[in-house]
């Protein structure tokens, strides 16, 4: 196994805060894997969906994937939807530690509030709630789940640091 930390979880459970605060401490590289499919396509998210649909967005997000594969010591946001292609599951799984932030629907919801930048949030209250109730096995299928709620950055962070350290392969933090 490499010696990554992969992030994952809902939307608006701070995988890119959390992740850069992350790789500063360990004074590793950092990589938003949205903000690797807008570099790649010279398009925003919200411009990908609305020009050439989600699929298309879903196979540039595993070409971001499939080219992480050499990477070692990177903190790694991934998008809310990543780890639901089986592919990238696989490759993000042999990458390193992947761990699940959690946070409840109604935490996710305040915090996403009312910026209008993720297409898959611009529908009904009852649709983003099945949403996130469909992708909670996949999320909790990670090797350590965080429920970040009513914590800051910092707490998680060191949450998520404790765990590493307890791991083989601990030297490396
Ligand atoms: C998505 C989450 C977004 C982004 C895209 C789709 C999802 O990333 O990848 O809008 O399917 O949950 P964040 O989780 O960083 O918001």
């Amino acid at each position: 196994m490499g010696s990554n930390i992969i992030l994952i979880g809902f939307m608006g459970t701070g995988k890119s805060t959390v992740g850069k605060h992350l790789a500063r401490i360990l004074e590793w590289e950092f990589i938003d894997t949205d903000l690797e499919v807008e570099a790649t396509t010279g398009m925003s998210i919200p411009e990908i969906f609305r020009r050439h649909g989600e699929t298309r967005f879903r196979s540039e997000e595993a070409l971001v994937v499939q080219r992480l594969l050499e990477r070692e010591k990177t903190v790694i946001a991934t998008g809310g939807g990543t780890i639901l292609n089986r592919e990238n599951r696989m490759i993000l799984d042999r990458m390193g530690w992947v761990i699940s932030l959690y946070a409840p629907i109604a935490t996710v919801l305040e915090r996403v509030g009312s910026k209008n930048d993720r297409p898959l949030l611009k529908k009904s209250m009852e649709e983003i709630k099945l949403l996130w109730q469909s992708r909670q096995p996949q999320y909790n299928q990670a090797d350590y789940v965080v429920d970040t709620t009513d914590k800051g950055i910092e707490e998680v962070g060191e949450e998520i640091l404790e765990w590493v350290r307890r791991q083989s392969h601990a030297e490396l933090v």
